[in-house]
């Protein structure tokens, strides 16, 4: 059974950056027992927790919205900023008050914060039960009885071949028409900022047979957008040797065959013409001009690549340790134009105030989002993780007032980008999928174009699932608004 599962909330900071989690949904199978699921941090997060739900289904629990119903909660977690995991301290608190008066209840906590903290959040917050990384979650189970019997327990062990490929995730944060799919794990690149390579550990990617096989289902229960997910979608590598499944061709010789991130793309884009596919991140440095002529070939990949510059200086950049300067960057883009024309979309994530930066440093992040002209930006100020090589080799020296001003003045540079990108596509009409009902209206609908826009429709006879082409008439920095086509 199909769940549709909504965004609960926002929790709002003082500052810019507000920090968005979501909550399992009612399922109810019969199953003797519940569970709830609060996710933090990006999509692989609500991805594992769908891969979660499942290994928990299967002994024996159902989801619910509603945590005091919950014989166990869980909070995957995320550290990439410090706000984030002191957002998820707050919450814990106030799970444990609700323990204070069940004591037989399971708080668990898993994901990245488990994976960096380890054994010290057992000691540092009394009340948690089970600390669990991302590659153990098959142990969980095992875990959460013992600790009904009463033992805490932990695994953060980090694989290097776990990619969960056998596990059908239930759907937790689905509007029955996108879905994500996880293609790879884990991090190679050392960013000098990043806490990712230590929560998640090497990078491995998945069978491409599985991943397919994952689309073809989804399609069969009606799904029409697979989004393909990994820090690092471009570095996507498999090949029968290295994952030590030997292929034989029809004369029994063993066949080596290496599949590329643009060869996975197009498997599954040939799944159906009716399933669009998108996928995030790409890697400047890794991204080839392969991958953007087979998002040309077909016309269900769509037109949109979230790709990260982080910074316009290519001192900061060789600080970062991102591995390619502004001049690198910018002939990407150019490529991308080349190849797939001005409409596509390009986004990017933006981090201010990085060690040293200077006012000109950060002036040269503004004007490469001028030439750039970027649909959409995640804009965040630098925030020191412990145990990064940037924490290790550099001060973190910028105050944190010209952090934030700086940080405001990327993110309304970058408002006045989205509307001018935007307001191109007024006259035009484009082709969207609906995904469901707008918050605004009842009588409105809400769907993507394929450069990632979204686009508020009357609700005609249309439903979430159906490809509408309207007729684009006007538009603010962060919606479109359309008009049906007769
Ligand atoms: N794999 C992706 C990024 C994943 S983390 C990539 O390479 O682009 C998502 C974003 O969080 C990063 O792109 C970066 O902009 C931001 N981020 C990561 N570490 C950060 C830190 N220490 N302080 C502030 N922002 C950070
Ligand atoms: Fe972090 Fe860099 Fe890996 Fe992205 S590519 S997850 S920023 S280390
Ligand atoms: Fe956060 Fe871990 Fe994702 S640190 S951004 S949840 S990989």
């Amino acid at each position: 059974m199909e769940h549709l599962i909504k965004d609960i909330g926002i929790i709002p900071a003082e500052d810019t950056q507000s920090c968005e989690y979501k909550v399992s949904e009612e399922e109810n199978t019969g199953k003797s027992k519940k569970i709830y699921i609060e996710s933090y941090g990006c999509q692989m997060n609500f991805s594992d927790s769908e891969i979660v739900a499942s290994i928990m289904k299967e002994v024996g629990f159902d989801t619910t919205s509603n945590f005091e119903l919950a014989d166990v909660i869980f909070l995957n977690t995320c550290s990439i900023r410090e706000k984030a995991e002191q957002t998820v301290r707050k919450r814990l608190q106030q799970f444990n008050q609700v323990k204070a008066s069940k004591p037989e209840l399971t708080i668990g906590i898993l994901g990245c914060m488990a994976e960096r903290l380890k054994e010290k959040l057992l000691e540092e917050e009394q009340l948690v039960d089970v600390v669990v990384g991302p590659d153990a979650y098959r142990d969980l189970p095992k875990l959460v009885q013992q600790a009904e019997d009463g033992t805490k327990g932990i695994n953060t062990f980090l694989s290097r071949e776990e990619t969960y490929a056998d596990i059908s995730p239930v759907r937790l944060n689905s509007n029955g028409v996108s879905a994500f799919i996880s293609i790879m794990r884990g991090c190679d690149n050392m960013c000098s900022f990043c806490v990712v390579p230590f929560t998640r550990g090497r990078e491995r990617s998945r069978d491409p047979h599985s991943i397919v096989a994952e689309a073809r289902g989804l399609v069969e229960k009606g799904y029409r957008e697979v989004t393909l997910l990994g820090q690092n979608v471009d570095s996507y590598k498999w090949s029968a040797e290295e994952n030590n499944k030997a292929r034989l061709n029809k004369k029994g010789d063993e066949v080596q065959q290496i599949i590329t991130f643009a060869d996975l793309l197009e498997m599954v884009a040939l799944v159906s013409p009716e399933l669009r596919i998108r996928f995030s991140t790409s890697h400047p440095k890794d991204i080839t001009d392969e991958v953007l002529y087979t998002m040309r070939k077909y016309s269900n990949i769509c037109k949109y690549i979230h790709l990260p510059v982080q910074s316009g200086n290519s001192r900061i950049l060789d600080l970062m340790n991102r591995t390619y300067d502004r001049e690198w960057y910018l002939e990407r883009v150019q490529k991308i134009r080349e190849i797939l024309g001005e409409s596509c979309g390009i986004s990017s994530d933006m981090i201010a105030g990085f060690c040293s930066e200077t006012e000109e440093e950060h002036r040269d992040t503004l004007s490469l989002m001028d030439i750039v002209r970027f649909d959409f930006s995640y804009m965040f100020y630098y925030s020191e993780r412990p145990g990064t090589l940037a924490a290790k080799k550099y001060p973190d020296d910028i105050p944190l007032e010209v952090k934030k001003r700086r940080l405001q003045e990327i993110i309304e540079k970058q408002n006045q980008l989205s509307l001018k990108r935007n307001q191109l596509d007024i006259g035009t009409v484009q082709e969207i999928l609906i995904e469901g009902i707008s918050k605004r209206s009842e009588d409105q609908l809400k769907g993507r174009t394929s450069a990632n826009k979204v686009v508020i429709i009357p609700k005609g006879n249309h439903q979430p699932g159906d490809y509408v082409n309207v007729f684009i008439k006007d538009c603010s920095s962060a919606t479109l608004f359309g008009e049906l086509m007769d």
